[in-house]
């Protein structure tokens, strides 16, 4: 469990977390909010890139302010919201290879991880590859492999799907709906609402730096969202038109709308 317990953080005097408290388990939450609404520098203590100014935050006990990113990042993998800078090995191998290298992670099994790492994002084949050379979206999909491959019970994805294809989208889509299965914590952090109805168990939608709302799927899509920028997916909009009530997929809007 991670427990955000009064956050405040200000960068240079300027507080832009402003007294947030939050818990996160093994579930699927969606983070939201407008840009500049704290997003990433709160995903950024979860850790320990950035500590509180005031408050703490507590990650299977463990006081971000008392431990290392290094320790740290056995347990939370964050995923960046631009990940081009990330970089820094020669081969894309070796850049996945990289975490669990410094785990002291045997050969054999540093090995069997890469592969699968890739695997699951989609870049077989892409092992001797310069890192700089990839595309951008390629380029996310290394970022995420990378964190993968350290196997962290909790994965802070900051906008993992933006300036993704479809294909690549739907493969972190399926990436995620797996690690939930195996017992892991995922916090999306979007601006897709479509992605928040398909895959969130929970929203957390933040404002200001601060958590205006936090609760079921169901409950956000009653909000005013464009308050906060944000759009109702179509879908939504549809099944409120045929009376349908709140459903999370086509096929359930269709399984309710009898011809
Ligand atoms: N390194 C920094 N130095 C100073 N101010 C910063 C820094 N990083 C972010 N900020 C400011 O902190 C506030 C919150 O930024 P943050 O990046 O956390 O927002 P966000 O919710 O992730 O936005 P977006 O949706 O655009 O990614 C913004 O006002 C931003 O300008
Ligand atoms: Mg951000």
């Amino acid at each position: 469990m991670i427990r955000v317990e009064n956050l405040h953080f200000a960068y240079n005097g300027r507080e832009v977390i402003k007294g947030v408290d939050l818990t996160f388990g093994e579930e699927i939450l969606a983070l939201v909010g407008p840009n500049g609404s704290g997003k990433t520098t709160l995903a950024k203590h979860f850790n320990g890139l950035l500590k509180p100014t005031r408050g703490r935050i507590l990650v299977d006990g463990m006081d971000t302010r008392e431990h290392t990113i290094a320790e740290l990042s056995r347990k939370v993998g964050y995923v960046f919201q631009n990940p081009e800078h990330m970089f820094f090995e020669e081969t894309v191998f070796r850049e996945v290879a990289f975490g669990p290298k410094n785990l002291g992670v045997s050969e054999k099994e540093i090995e069997e991880r890469v592969r699968w790492s890739l695997k699951a994002v989609g870049l077989e084949g892409f092992e001797e590859r310069t890192p700089y050379s990839l595309s951008g979206g390629e380029k996310q999909r290394l970022a995420i492999a990378c964190v993968l491959a350290m196997k962290p019970k909790y994965l802070i994805l900051d906008e993992p799907t933006t300036g993704l294809d479809l294909k690549a989208e739907k493969r972190v889509v399926e990436v995620i709906r797996s690690l939930r299965r195996k017992g892991h914590g995922v916090m999306l952090i979007t601006h897709d609402m479509d992605l928040v109805l398909e895959l969130a168990e929970r929203v957390v939608l933040l404002s200001g730096g601060r958590k205006v709302f936090d609760g079921p799927v169901e409950e956000f899509f009653k909000l005013d969202l464009e308050r906060y920028g944000l759009e109702m997916p179509e879908l939504l909009l549809l099944a409120e038109r045929l009376g349908a009530g709140f459903v999370r997929s086509f096929e359930e809007l269709t399984g309710r709308v009898k011809p």
